[in-house]
């Protein structure tokens, strides 16, 4: 190889590994220790080359020295284009990072206390196994009052009650369609709750709301007796209202249960540190399934019975946790919504 091809193939070489190691450089000494040893006057990787100048013949210097310009002109600019690119990210970097400031805390979102009551009382019924359903929230008169041995001039079926909604179909006004969809979709034994919003042409106030949840019981299979409804409910009450609690059961009506009955517990409460009784507080509706009901879905009522029953986890969580006013639930306050009822560590 001619001394002149060696002398441009090094310069090439050192041309390539320069401008990678440029682009990896990180720190502003990087990139002066690379000029330094790029293009140092006297250690240089370019000087060193040109010191071998001699060896090529007199009349091909020139093409050499050309090249080791080109190439230190490039490779200026390379450094200079690395330094302000790295002086800019610097900046960019303090201006963002302030690195004196205390960390944030981590925002971490929390179970809405309705649903922290609708998992308490889930977490019974599971344990007595049941299964979680659910159904629509628009549904037809059919589901909701027709199939629940509910005429539809009821009482409960009036515009006054119910949402309609405009070409057909309706708001469901409780969680009960969600039994008939049930007894159509599963055969016994069924052992189900339905938690679930509903929704009615009602005042907004402390007590009421025009949407609010409902939580439905249903079980039915053979040999379902009214001991098993009332063991059930008195065993759930006592559970979920605590240990000490009374349970009655006060005859009512629904048309969707024959007999029907209002669930009243009595409940041990501790107020100036003293154990007191509360009064008998009205917390479901409940009864054994009407015959009618089972009759609609194609179910035989000499072979099979049942019981059902409804709450609203809305009002329990003001009767159990002492919530002043319904309309917490729904005006997004993240001081009260993140509040843990139970005060234990989910
Ligand atoms: N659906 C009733 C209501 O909204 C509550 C209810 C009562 C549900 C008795 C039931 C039941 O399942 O058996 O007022």
């Amino acid at each position: 190889m001619s001394p002149k091809i060696d002398l441009l193939n090094s310069l090439s070489e050192i041309e390539q590994s320069a401008l990678i190691r440029i682009s990896e450089a990180v720190s502003p000494e990087d990139l002066e220790a690379l000029k330094i040893s790029l293009l140092g006057r006297k250690e240089g990787q370019l000087s060193q080359i040109l010191k071998r100048i001699g060896v090529v013949k007199s009349s091909e210097r020139k093409i050499v020295g050309a090249e080791a310009n080109r190439i230190k002109k490039v490779l200026t600019v390379a450094l200079g284009t690395a330094q302000t690119n790295l002086e800019t990210a610097n900046k960019d970097m303090s201006s963002f990072f302030d690195v004196t400031l205390p960390g944030r805390e981590q925002w971490k979102g929390s179970e809405h206390p309705i649903n922290q009551v609708i998992d308490e009382v889930w977490q019974i019924f599971r344990s007595m196994g049941f299964t979680r359903v659910r159904g629509p929230e628009i549904d037809s008169e059919w589901y909701n009052f027709e199939a629940l041995n509910t005429p539809l001039d009821h009482p409960a079926a009036d515009q006054q009650d119910t949402l309609y909604l405009k070409n057909s179909g309706l708001l469901r006004s409780h969680t009960s369609p969600v039994q008939i969809r049930t007894l159509e979709k599963y055969s016994p034994p069924i052992r189900v709750l339905a938690p679930g919003m509903v929704y009615r042409r009602d005042t907004y106030d402390a007590t009421h709301t025009p949407a609010f949840h409902q939580i439905e019981g249903l079980v039915v299979d053979e040999g379902i007796t009214f001991v098993d409804f009332k063991a059930t409910l008195s065993e759930f009450s006592k559970r979920f209202w605590g240990s000490g609690t009374k349970v009655r059961f006060r005859p009512s009506f629904f048309p969707f249960t024959e007999p029907s009955a209002e669930v009243d517990v009595k409940r041990i409460v501790i107020r100036d540190g003293q154990k007191v009784e509360t009064d008998w507080i009205e917390v479901m509706g409940a009864g054994m399934v009407d015959p009618n009901v089972l009759e609609n879905v194609g179910y035989d009522p000499e072979r099979y019975t049942g019981f059902a029953f409804g709450m609203g986890p809305g009002r329990m969580a003001l009767l159990k946790y002492g919530i002043p006013d319904l309309r917490m639930f729904f005006q997004n306050d993240v001081r009260f919504l993140s509040q843990l009822l139970h005060g234990q560590i989910r």
